[in-house]
C-alpha cells in the first residue's frame, strides 16, 4: 500500500493498494466520531461495489443508508444536490457523521459538494474508483455541480478527510473511460515528470499502476499546495485542457473529456515542436504514447470554431489567454498571452 499525505488547509491521506474499498470501514472509522454513514453511489458504481463497501462499514460498526443516483455527468446538477442533501437531513445525519463517495468523478464532486453544505460540513471518505477519479480529482479540494450554462460552476474548495483509491477497481471500467484517465496520466508526465513518461514508455500499457497513481497525485498535491485556491502555478495542469474544452464545445460534449486533453496536448505540442519552442522529442514521446493508450492526436474542427469556443471558457480573463507549453520533455511553461497566439498554434499544430 502507497500513502501520500497531502497538506492542504487540512491535512489528509490518500491511500493507493488494491483491495481498499474492503477496507474502508476499517480504515476510516478511527477518523470519524460518529457512526451514521451515507455512501453515495451511481448507479454503474452501486450495483459491482455497494456492498462491498456496506459491508466494511456495517464491520467498522457504521450504521450504513446509500443514496444512489443515474450515471452520468447529466446527474451532475443542482438538482441532484438539493435530493441527496434532503436525503441526508431525513436520515438525520449530524457534523459528526460522514459521507463515503464511491464512484468516479461524478459521484466525488457532487458527494464532495454535498458534505462541505450539508450542515456547513461534514466529513468525507472519497472513495474514487475511475482512473480519472484516482489520479485528479481526489486531490485538490475542488468540489461542483454543473449548470445549463457550464460545467462546475457550483462548488466549493473542501477537502476530505480520507481518499482510498482500490486498484482493484480499474478492473471493471470501459476502455473509453479508463483512457480518459490515462489521458491525464501521460499530462502530469509532460508537464512535471520525465520519469513518469520514461516508465510509461518502457512497460507495456497499464503497468506500474500503483506507482502511476501515487507519481500523479504527489505531482498534482506539489502543483496544488503552492497554490491551492487555482490562480497562477496551478494553471500548468490545465496543459491540453485549453484546446481540449474548445474541441469538447465544438463537439457538443459527444467527445470524451480525455480525448479532448489528448488532441489539446498534441496540438499544443506540434505547434511548439514546429515553432522551435521545444525538441522534437517532445511530439515524438508524447504521440507515441497517445497511440499506445489509444487516444486521438487530433480533431477534423474548423479553426474559428475552436477559437470561438475558447473564447466562451470559463477560464479565459478578460482578452488575455494563458496557454502550457512544453519547453522540453517533463516540464511545461505558462505563456500569458492573446488569442491571436492561440489562433497560431491551432494554424501550426493541427496537423499531423
Ligand atoms: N474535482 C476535480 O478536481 C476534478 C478533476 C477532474 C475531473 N473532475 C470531474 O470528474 C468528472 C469526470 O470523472 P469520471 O470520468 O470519473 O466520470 P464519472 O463519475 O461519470 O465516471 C465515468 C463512468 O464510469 C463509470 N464508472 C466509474 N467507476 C467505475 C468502475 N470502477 N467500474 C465500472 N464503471 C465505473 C461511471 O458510472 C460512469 O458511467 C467530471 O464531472 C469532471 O468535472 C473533477
Ligand atoms: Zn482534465
Amino acid at each position: 500500500m502507497t500513502t501520500i499525505t497531502v497538506k492542504a488547509s487540512r491535512a489528509y491521506e490518500v491511500k493507493i493498494a488494491p483491495g481498499l474499498l474492503a477496507r474502508a470501514g476499517e480504515l476510516s472509522a478511527p477518523l470519524i466520531q460518529g457512526r451514521d454513514a451515507v455512501i453515495v453511489s451511481d448507479s454503474n458504481v452501486w450495483p459491482l461495489y455497494g456492498q462491498t463497501v456496506r459491508d466494511s462499514l456495517e464491520q467498522a460498526g457504521f450504521r450504513v443508508d446509500a443514496f444512489v443516483f443515474p450515471a452520468g455527468e447529466s446527474s451532475k446538477t443542482p438538482q441532484t444536490l438539493v435530493e441527496l442533501l434532503t436525503f441526508l437531513a431525513r436520515k438525520g445525519l449530524t457534523r459528526s457523521d460522514a459521507l463515503f463517495a464511491l464512484g468516479g468523478g461524478v459521484t466525488g464532486d457532487m458527494a464532495g459538494l454535498a458534505a462541505s453544505l450539508y450542515l456547513r460540513g461534514v466529513p468525507c471518505v472519497q472513495l474514487p474508483t475511475s482512473l480519472l477519479a484516482m489520479v485528479d480529482s481526489s486531490v485538490g479540494g475542488k468540489t461542483a455541480v454543473d449548470l445549463p450554462e457550464g460545467k462546475n460552476l457550483v462548488g466549493t474548495f473542501t477537502q476530505p478527510h480520507l481518499v482510498l483509491c482500490d486498484t482493484d477497481a480499474l478492473k471493471t471500467l470501459s476502455p473509453a473511460v479508463e483512457a480518459e484517465g490515462w489521458a491525464e496520466i501521460i499530462k502530469y508526465g509532460m508537464i512535471r515528470s520525465r520519469r513518469l513518461l520514461d516508465v510509461l514508455s518502457a512497460n507495456p500499457a497499464g503497468s506500474e499502476i500503483e506507482w502511476v497513481i501515487a507519481h500523479c497525485l504527489e505531482i498534482k498535491r506539489d502543483v496544488v499546495a503552492s497554490d491551492e485556491r487555482d490562480n497562477a502555478v496551478r494553471q500548468v495542469l490545465n496543459f491540453g485542457h485549453t484546446i481540449g474544452h474548445a474541441i469538447e464545445r465544438c463537439g457538443g460534449y459527444s467527445i470524451y473529456h480525455g480525448e479532448g486533453v489528448a488532441m489539446g496536448m498534441a496540438i499544443m505540442t506540434r505547434a511548439c515542436v514546429r515553432m522551435g519552442l521545444c525538441p522534437e522529442e517532445c511530439r515524438t514521446v508524447l504521440e507515441d504514447l497517445l497511440d499506445r493508450y489509444h487516444l486521438p492526436k487530433t480533431c477534423g474542427m474548423k479553426r474559428e470554431d475552436l477559437l470561438a469556443a475558447a473564447r466562451a471558457d470559463k477560464k479565459r480573463r478578460g482578452e488575455t489567454i494563458t496557454l502550457i507549453q512544453p519547453e522540453a520533455l517533463g516540464s511545461c511553461i505558462l505563456n500569458k498571452t492573446d488569442f491571436s497566439r492561440l489562433d497560431r498554434v491551432l494554424e501550426v499544430g493541427m496537423d499531423l
